[in-house]
């Protein structure tokens, strides 16, 4: 068993278990990848401010996200093709969450099923909505959700239209993977994840395929968001979808403070400030930029969330003592999946408890209700308006 002390050592594993094809799908962020660079390297300008003689014992990473009490403010956020990256991804990575005491979010775009994933676990997860211009399906969807128990809908607002990373074209990203020879002459250097998939529950969109009739290639991300999604989004249809779904819901994607306030009249439960990882719009600022102008707008009404480039459990520090309630992480838990599975998952959120919770006492702060903005030191203007 590897000695892992840190997320990047996951990440070397990854890289050699997975086909570079889920690899490179993961690893990727849209265009010339400014955005999927500064979500990480943004959060590198913020400092901590050190504090000593404070009494550190009984410190508590524990808090709560939309009412849910989690171990720490981290969940699983929603990643398409999880089960790609490991047999039975989504079953695995739901479980480690479920195990640890945080949330786990399934895309609409997950390799097991929503009742798949219900099947592995006891507690009640979270269901993340893609819209597509098919309203049935997404009814039917929304039903299967509510049947499986899920205590939250996310509705992601940020990809109507798919942003174009080059390495999933050149690759000619699918699942299961197209046998050309460059692909089989890379999986013939995996067979750890060949002996997985080949005893997987599935190996095909679960969510997706023998649940809507007359798709031409359910194969492809690219082809089935073209043709599915829906381009004409927008607040009345969001509306339409929370009333339908009628219980908890977190708006996903908001990444400026017009649109959260919409948001927040809506009533949304609570908003995720991101920008997919760096994978939609390309020059986007980072979320962690961004996360200081929505709180001004919104902080008082909607519980404000933040992903895209966490890596760190300091990096969920910053982003809660700057005032979110609650933060995401996406490639983090996917590098742990890809690496070792279900105690991949788990390895990549202890690593991420350890270095939140010696960042508090070294912070000198005891619990995350605690944790406030003089616990940082931010460049001037970091989070002020760009015009
Ligand atoms: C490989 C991959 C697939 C993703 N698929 C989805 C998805 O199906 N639905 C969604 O709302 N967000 C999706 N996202 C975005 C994540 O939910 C999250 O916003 C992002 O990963 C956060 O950034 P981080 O990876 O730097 O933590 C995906 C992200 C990655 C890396």
């Amino acid at each position: 068993m590897p000695v892992i002390t840190n997320i990047n050592d996951l990440k070397r594993l990854y890289q050699r278990r997975v086909p570079r094809m889920f690899y490179d799908y993961a690893e990727s962020g849209s265009w010339t990848e400014q955005t999927f660079r500064e979500n990480t390297s943004d959060f590198d300008q913020i400092r901590l401010r050190q504090r000593v003689a404070v009494d550190m014992t009984g410190r508590s990473t524990a808090t709560q996200m939309i009412g849910e009490d989690v171990a720490m403010p981290v969940a699983l956020a929603p990643v398409g093709l999880t089960g790609m990256q490991h047999a039975d991804g989504e079953m695995k990575a739901a479980k480690a969450a479920e195990d640890f005491g945080v949330p786990f979010t399934l895309s609409t775009m997950s390799i097991n099923s929503i009742e798949d994933v219900a099947s592995a676990t006891t507690k009640p997860f979270w269901f993340q909505l893609y819209t597509m211009k098919d309203t049935d399906y997404v009814s039917r969807l929304i039903q299967r959700a509510k049947d499986a128990k899920c205590s939250a809908l996310v509705i992601t607002l940020d990809l109507q239209i798919l942003g174009q990373r080059h390495k999933d074209l050149k690759n000619g990203l699918s699942a299961p993977p197209k046998l050309t020879p460059s692909t089989l002459l890379n999986l013939a250097t995996k067979w750890g994840w060949l002996a997985g998939m080949a005893r997987a529950h599935r190996r095909e969109f679960g969510n997706i395929v023998g649940h809507v009739e007359g798709i031409s290639d359910a194969s492809s991300l690219g082809a089935w968001t073209a043709e599915q999604f829906d381009p004409s989004l927008d607040w009345g249809k969001i509306e339409k979808l929370m009333n339908e779904w009628g219980g908890k819901v977190i708006l996903k994607g908001i990444l400026d403070a017009e649109d959260a306030k919409m948001a927040a009249k809506l009533g949304a439960d609570a908003i995720v400030v991101s920008n997919h990882g760096g994978r939609q719009l390309d020059g986007a600022l980072s979320s962690i930029r961004m996360l200081p102008e929505i709180l001004d707008a919104v902080g008082d009404q909607v519980e404000v969330h933040l992903d895209s480039g966490i890596r760190s459990g300091q990096d969920v520090l910053k982003a809660m003592a700057m005032g979110a309630k609650g933060t995401y992480i996406g490639r983090a838990f996917v590098y742990g999946l890809g690496a070792m599975g279900q105690a991949g998952v788990t390895s990549a959120l202890e690593v991420i408890h350890k270095e939140l919770d010696t960042t508090m006492a070294l912070c000198g702060e005891r619990s995350i209700d605690g944790l406030n903005r003089d616990n940082l030191l931010v460049p001037q203007g970091f989070g002020g308006r760009w015009a």
